[in-house]
């Protein structure tokens, strides 16, 4: 019975359609669990006492529960023992436990359902987990952690798994006396129990969603900070340099600070805990008051560690935060909502940001990374709407992909922009007020922000968070009447839409810039309109790209939007996006490879890092996507790599300085990589040189900026000695940033038994599961890589599939980044067929993606091929065939 309370069709209950959730007969109000770990059996023993208040009345409890062994079971009413021998039956499938029993627990009284049961302190970076670091004297030593998010709590005792059952949570922890226990609240007391060991107890929680508790146990060193109106700790095992926490500690004071004013709510609990864990399956988890991190995301060296890793890490401190409001004390109903946690956390980590590290100019940033990856998955036919139906536990971990994350916090710069940044806040406030400890879908935050605005904001944004896709608009330009006219259609990377796919129209504000400045209320939201244009010597639709769409104009008009740029017409945002547009116009079949081409060529005096890097993605995405075709293209298109970059490159040069800013650090790494792989003899023979200082152990020689590349480039151009040595690098480096730096770059090096010796590190016990995907991902540069990654993958299969359970998330990205190389027919039909076979539950939208990516590209080529030629022969880099 449990379990499967799916609404039927007609609807006669009001569980949306499908959804696989728990009966509502009772609900939790309070969980007191204990929990012992035993490191020695790597289980633990629990007993867990819910209360719980009874709805109606009931011969049964239903709960979550994946694999735990539930020994004993007491239910009581009232103070009263009802029942201490009730059946207990456990659906593996839906991971629900159901408790029946004779007697009635009567509706309106207050119940208690005790449990005690054991654990597995597993190696899945799931539920109650165990995670290993290394003793200086090479011991193996185990701290155990939790990760819960999204459907993982129940893995690590019985509970009522679904963020909208929110309960209070009294955790003790019992363990040896030498090691620290957290939990999400401060210690209430600490008592001394037998065998030694001591009995943490620790305060009360708020009410708060399962899948944000959070427990920790085991050797650990601190740092605090008494900056913040409550005292804020990083941890780390002791391999760690504590020291290296200081940064996250100090930047997550400011931002507290700084959230509790722009939120004007305080922050809740009595302490906040960051730790630093050796195996984390994600980047970082936001549990209430004890956030987890994976090391390279919140511990930071800076003399070893470049200034993109920085960035990532206040990124990544500042999202976690954001989430202590956004998530966690405003949480949504259910996981179809989970955009509501990820895109607003991002969009608030990215506002912080810019507020705090102006120079580093994060909005520009944005434009590149989180608004083109929100557009480039989102052009697949396999994408999903931002407000996505979820039934089972194993389609969640699915969604916390590009379109939560990217698209949903685009959708809020969007709505920010349209508001006004100051009203958009005013209205998040209200919102967070209204809903504290509560849950919420996304219409409430609409209707908060319409409130606040007194625009119709839910008729504008509904459309873009219930539909898969974005729009192109096409321009066409009617000189007479001085205006321009506009179309929408559906976009897709595939460039085959059919009518029945391009239905949704989409309120689109088009941000239409001119010399007089730039409109941002005029919003096409018919299929097609006309639009007076004061002048149109000059204008460029969706200024600084803050709007979701991409913009199709003719050959002419682009060139003019070319010199516009040069004369300093547009913004950094509009110079980069615009050449994003092209890049995916040209992929897709809306414009020619070679209008991208001789447009990337007009941008060689470009001056600004981000247009550059923006250049530089969509010459590697091309690329890319001929890395199967004859070697004589694919030389001339790096002949044309070379040709643009080498002078910026020498230019700049790669020598860092105190003086250097954020962005010119980043901007000359940017640079001297390119330049490399495209094979400058000079950026080539510096980066020998300084490799051989290196591996003679000057390990000063290599600046940590590009530290990266110039380890690839030597694979690239060396053999096994170069390799030995960045090998050695990911064994005995002395932090993990720059362990995983070598990880990430061994697969360059295009030997064949170099090659099986990165795969071999993919299989072997030396890589933890949390890194298996950095050397395969490595190998993505050669056709050589690409194919013996393939060939590894079906080999192994079944090895894999254990080693990376797909309910996890990693198997999909590992398949993902496995197959989205390809190119071709032949290659696309190959992966078809593998998978046709397989159980695909758990990572069939990775597989569906990657199918979709490479038929984009198969079509891509078939219809430019000629064209890439043909420019590529008359720019001269490839002559008569020839170079
Ligand atoms: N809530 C997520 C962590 C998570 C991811 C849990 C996937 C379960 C499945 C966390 O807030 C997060 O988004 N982390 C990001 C970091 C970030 C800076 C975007 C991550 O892990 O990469
Ligand atoms: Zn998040």
């Amino acid at each position: 019975m449990c379990g499967s309370r799916r609404a039927d069709v007609s609807g006669s209950t009001n569980v949306p359609h499908g959804r696989e959730v728990l009966p509502t007969n009772v609900k939790p109000v309070h969980y007191d669990l204990t929990l012992e770990p035993n490191f020695e059996k790597f289980t633990y023993d629990g007993t867990v006492v819910i209360d719980l208040q009874v709805a109606e009345d009931s011969n049964s409890i239903c709960l979550n529960s994946n694999e735990i062994d539930i020994h004993s079971a007491i239910v009581s009413s009232q103070g009263a023992v009802v029942t201490s021998n009730p059946e207990i039956s456990i659906n593996k499938d839906t991971q629900v436990a159901t408790i029946k029993f004779p007697e009635t627990l009567p509706a309106g009284s207050p119940a208690q359902l005790k449990l005690s049961f054991t654990g597995i302190l597993n190696d899945n970076m799931a539920g109650f987990y165990r995670s290993s670091f290394k003793s200086p004297n090479g011991e193996t030593k185990y701290i155990a952690s939790t990760q819960m998010e999204p459907t993982d709590c129940r893995r690590a005792f019985p509970c009522f798994d679904e963020p909208a059952l929110k309960a209070e949570f009294t955790v003790t922890l019992v363990a040896d006396k030498s090691m620290t226990c957290l939990s999400n609240m401060d210690v209430a007391a600490e008592t001394d129990v037998e065998g030694g060991k001591k009995a943490v107890k620790f305060n009360t929680t708020p009410l708060m969603s399962t899948y944000l508790v959070a427990f920790i146990v085991g050797h650990l060193n601190y740092i605090e900070t008494k900056n913040f109106r409550v005292p804020i700790r990083v941890y780390a095992t002791p391999d760690q340099d504590i020291e290296h926490g200081r940064f996250s500690l100090d930047l997550a004071a400011r931002t507290l600070a700084f959230y509790e004013k722009a939120f004007d709510s305080d922050f809740p609990l009595p302490k906040m805990d960051m730790v630093a864990v050796p195996d984390f399956s994600a980047g970082a988890m936001e549990n209430w008051g004890l956030i987890t991190y994976r090391i390279v995301d919140v511990l930071l060296d800076e003399k070893t560690s470049g200034a993109s890793r920085k960035e990532r890490i206040a990124e990544t401190v500042q999202h976690e935060l954001a989430h202590q409001w956004f998530g966690n004390l405003v949480t949504m109903d259910f996981w179809d909502g989970l955009w509501l946690n990820e895109g607003f956390a991002t969009w608030m980590s990215w506002y912080s940001c810019n507020s705090f590290y102006p120079e580093w100019k994060v909005w520009q940033t944005y434009v590149i990374d989180n608004l083109q990856s929100a557009l480039s998955l989102d052009s697949l036919r396999s994408s999903h709407p931002i407000e996505v139906p979820v039934k089972r536990a194993d389609e969640i971990n699915q969604i916390f992909d590009a379109i939560s994350y990217s698209k949903g916090s685009s959708v809020l710069r969007m709505i920010s922009k349209y508001l006004g940044e100051d009203v958009f806040l005013q209205g998040v406030r209200n919102y967070i007020k209204k809903h504290a400890y509560g849950n919420t879908q996304t219409g409430d935050l609409w209707s908060a922000l319409a409130d606040a605005s007194g625009k119709p904001v839910e008729q504008v944004m509904d459309i873009w968070t219930k539909n898969v896709g974005f729009p192109v608009v096409s321009v066409s330009e009617n000189p007479s009447s001085s205006s321009i006219t506009v179309k929408q259609n559906r976009f897709l990377r595939t460039g085959d839409v059919r009518p029945d796919e391009d239905t949704t129209l989409y309120p689109v504000m088009l941000g239409l810039r001119t010399k007089q400045g730039t409109d941002e209320n005029t919003m096409l939201t018919e299929r097609q309109a006309e639009f007076k244009v004061p002048d149109l010597d000059f204008f460029k639709l969706n200024a600084d790209h803050s709007a979701i769409y991409r913009t199709s104009y003719s050959p002419e008009r682009l060139a003019k939007l070319g010199n516009a740029g040069k004369k300093g017409l547009l913004t950094v945002e509009d110079r980069a996006g615009m050449i994003a547009d092209a890049g995916a116009l040209a992929a897709s079949g809306y414009q020619s490879t070679s209008g991208l081409l001789s447009l990337l060529k007009g941008f060689d005096g470009e001056t600004e890092f981000i247009v550059w890097n923006e250049m530089l993605t969509r010459i590697g995405t091309l690329r890319a996507a001929w890395l199967f075709e004859d070697q004589q293209i694919k030389d001339a298109l790096k002949a044309f790599q070379r040709a643009l970059v080498s002078d910026k490159t020498h230019e700049l040069g790669w020598e860092f300085s105190e003086s250097d800013g954020h962005i010119l650090q980043q901007f000359k790494a940017l640079m001297f990589g390119s330049a490399g792989m495209a094979e400058d003899p000079v950026v080539i023979k510096a980066a020998q040189d300084m490799f051989e200082r290196f591996a003679a152990g000057d390990s000063t020689a290599i600046h940590p900026n590009i530290r990266g590349s110039v380890f690839s480039i030597v694979l690239k151009n060396g053999g096994p000695k170069e390799y030995n040595v960045v090998l050695d690098r990911f064994r005995n480096a002395p932090t993990s940033d720059e362990k995983t730096t070598a990880l990430r770059c061994l697969g360059a090096a295009e030997d064949p038994a170099l090659i099986q010796q990165t795969l071999g590190l993919a299989t072997g016990d030396e890589v933890k599961n949390q890194d298996i995907y950095m050397p395969l991902s490595g190998l993505r540069g050669s056709t050589a890589g690409i194919n013996a990654r393939w060939a590894w993958i079906k080999e192994n299969w079944d090895a894999i599939y254990k080693r990376l359970p797909p309910g996890l998330g990693m198997l999909g990205t590992v398949v993902q980044l496995s197959t989205a190389s390809f190119c071709t027919e032949a290659q696309l039909k190959d992966v078809q067929t593998f998978f046709e076979s397989k159980d695909t539950k758990g990572f069939d939208r990775a597989v569906e993606q990657s199918l979709d990516a490479i038929r984009a590209k198969v079509n891509w080529v078939q219809r430019d091929g000629d064209d890439v030629k043909t420019w590529l022969k008359s720019n001269s880099y490839l002559r008569d065939g020839k170079l």
